[in-house]
């Protein structure tokens, strides 16, 4: 489309800070993400402007190691940075209320389960006082390797429970490992209660309460009374008498819930809270030891930057959520006079969404033409005799040419473009039109649309937003939704998305992106922009790369990066269309202030993927080169050609699935 991205301060010259003003960068990206005097993006690890680590660079520094975008890039500073920021946060609301409980955040591994990244929350999170958390067996066998040279690190163990998974937890607190396992239903105490006879044991335990507040947004059904999870009050009572019963309410140490994922809106954390504390105030009371309130996970991700309570966003800010749990609890726990619990929260996309983002190259575009094709338009009024010309080709025609009038109103000459474009579209479905003339349509509609559009450039009239949203580019990029950005595709996630580089360059297009997937779901027609969610993104043109008069098959790099993925895309991705895992690399700042790799994890090849489906490449192969050989034979191709064919079977299996 040939109308400019609208641009903030349109009479000051071009420069970084237009730049992210345009992409909204401060608001959702701050403090680990700038823009370079040479308008690239740069990445603050330590969330400070002094250490900057330049995408392009690293993008480049990858391509020289035959590591091709996509590319998942993990900055390890960012999220020992972010784990510092939750510590301190609530470090700090403990100090200002005079809570004398304490404070332990566990990492849900299932927010990426990704060995590095959940080695990295342990290393730090021995000097920051974080556990983790698990939710199913595997997650559990993998807890208790991460765990098993830091035996004091908290292990809560949440999620659907069979004997052998409780039975695993008793042991290992028996071995002397601080964990935790939450009773999700009654049937999941009575096993514990089993386990700790058959060990002879006291083992500590939870239970998951389920709150009548519940979440908002996309996870609004985690809570709430129909929530899949927890014990219900009635549950909770019966639960004491059985335990007290058994002899093991002294086990009873922890009261959880989560409400859901992305709470978007303070006043809901606040009224979990409160319900929390009340039921844990009444645990108390009715002789349960406890000591700990679980306040589960939910803390949100502004995506959007805008700042607000909508579901790619969030209301408040890290300091706010800790200072709203922390004043809540005291005060509820101070009015009933019981002591103040030790609180754990289990923020996982709070914690590591920010310390991931996606890379990945645009291949092509398709642009709406400026101009109409005016050799196909002669074509088509000529094709028949004049009297036979369709009217709506005409009115078109006319139509574009009153827009060179001194006198000419845009905005009318664009109604009767679109009548005479609906008019069109019906004869040519009737059989009264050919082929040329629907195309001399359409291509002089276009260009009318761009042209109007071009003249409100300054302020588009609320009536052309859908037509600018319309005649938007769409730049095919080389990445598969459904592997890395599965949340766009499946709830409409926002991501904040931006060009890397050619920032010191203001970007003259608009467009939305396309996938490489088969699958027209596989776009993104929803953007972080300088006012909250647009659906177009302001992008650079395409610079073609040596072409012969046709059409560009191949252009300079252009590379656009998807901020904030560093939460569930990685393992919620799929493999639609064969499409396999991204590389994955690890970067960190080094003390002269570049970086290295400190971890490359290369993406799946074709041959991975393919037996992920149960193909066996081998096989794949020996009858690919047999029937190579046959038609060589049968001189259907030359030699050369069968040993090019054989060697483009050989590099493809053993290639990766993305465009290369
Ligand atoms: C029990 C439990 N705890 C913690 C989390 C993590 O939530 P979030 O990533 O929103 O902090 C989840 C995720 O849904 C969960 O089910």
């Amino acid at each position: 489309m040939s109308v400019p991205p609208e641009r903030p301060h349109a009479t000051a010259p071009w420069s970084a800070t237009t730049a992210a003003e345009l992409y909204g960068l401060a608001n959702w990206g701050s403090p680990y993400f700038g823009i370079s005097d040479r308008g690239t993006v740069v990445v603050h690890p330590k969330g400070d402007p002094a250490d900057a680590i330049d995408l392009l660079d690293v993008v480049e520094g990858l391509a020289t190691r035959h590591l091709t975008p996509p590319v998942v890039l993990r900055f390890s500073g960012v999220l020992e940075h972010r784990m510092a920021h939750i510590r301190t946060a609530f470090d700090d609301a403990i100090t200002a209320a005079e809570y004398q409980g304490g404070y332990t955040c566990v990492y849900p591994i299932k927010v990426n389960q990704q060995r590095h990244i959940c080695e990295e929350v342990r290393d730090a999170g021995q000097r920051l006082g974080f556990g983790l958390e698990v939710g199913s067996k595997p997650e559990l066998l993998a807890g208790l390797a991460l765990t098993a040279g830091v035996p004091d690190m908290p292990l809560i163990c949440n999620g659907f429970k069979d004997e052998e998974f409780i039975e695993t937890a008793i042991l290992a607190a028996k071995m002397g490992r601080k964990i935790l396992p939450v009773a999700e239903q009654p049937s999941e105490l009575e096993l514990l209660v089993r386990a700790a006879r058959a060990h002879d044991v006291t083992p500590r335990f939870g239970i998951r309460a389920k709150l009548a507040s519940g979440g908002v947004g996309r996870w609004a059904g985690s809570g709430g009374i129909r929530g899949k999870f927890g014990l219900s009050v009635s549950q909770i009572l019966s639960s004491v008498e059985y335990l007290r019963r058994e002899e093991l309410l002294e086990g009873l140490q922890m009261l959880h819930c989560h409400i859901g994922s992305q709470i978007y809106d303070i006043r809901t954390v606040k009224f979990a809270v409160s319900e929390l504390t009340q039921m844990y105030c009444e645990l108390v009371k009715l002789g349960a030891p406890m000591g700990i309130l679980d306040l589960g996970g939910g803390m949100g991700v502004d995506y959007d930057g805008s700042q607000s309570a909508s579901d790619s966003s969030v209301n408040y800010s890290v300091e706010q959520y800790a200072a709203d749990i922390i004043y809540r609890v005291r005060s509820i726990c101070d009015d009933v006079g019981v002591a103040h619990p030790h609180i754990v929260t289990e923020s996982g996309r709070s914690l590591v969404a920010h310390s991931g983002l996606l890379v990945f190259q645009v291949v092509g575009s398709r642009v709406f033409p400026e101009e109409p094709d005016q050799e196909l338009v002669r074509k088509a009024l000529t094709e028949v005799d004049e009297a036979d010309v369709p009217q709506p080709l005409l009115d078109l025609e006319d139509a574009y040419g009153r827009l060179f009038e001194e006198t000419c109103d845009p905005v009318e000459v664009y109604h009767d473009a679109e009548h005479a474009l609906g008019e069109a579209m019906s004869l040519f479905n009737l059989g009264y039109m050919t082929i040329t003339a629907r195309a001399a349509c359409e291509e002089l509609y276009w260009a009318i649309g761009n042209r109007v559009l071009q003249a409100h450039s300054d302020e588009l009239p609320e009536e052309f937003h859908d037509l600018r949203d319309r005649l938007a580019d769409l730049y095919f990029s080389n990445f598969s939704l459904f592997q890395s950005l599965i949340d766009s595709w499946g709830i409409d996630q926002i991501f904040p998305i931006m060009p890397i580089h050619r920032l010191d360059e203001e970007p003259t297009r608009r467009g939305t992106l396309a996938d490489i997937t088969c699958d027209s779901d596989g776009k993104v027609e929803r953007f972080a922009g300088q006012h909250g969610a647009e659906q177009t993104l302001p992008l650079h043109a395409l610079i073609p790369q040596g072409t012969n008069g046709g059409p560009a098959v191949e252009y300079e790099p252009y590379y656009m990066g998807v901020f904030l993925t560093g939460a569930y895309q990685e393992t919620l991705g799929d493999l639609h269309n064969l499409f396999g895992d991204t590389h994955a690399v690890h970067v960190v700042l080094d003390e002269d202030g570049g970086w290295y790799l400190e971890e490359v994890v290369e993406g799946d090849t074709v041959r991975d993927v393919l037996r992920y489906v149960q193909f066996d490449p081998a096989a794949i192969r020996r009858s690919m080169r047999r029937e190579i050989e046959s038609a060589v034979a049968k001189k259907r191709i030359t030699l050369e050609e069968g040993v090019s064919m054989r060697r483009f079977l050989d590099d493809g299996l053993d290639g990766y699935t993305y465009l290369e």
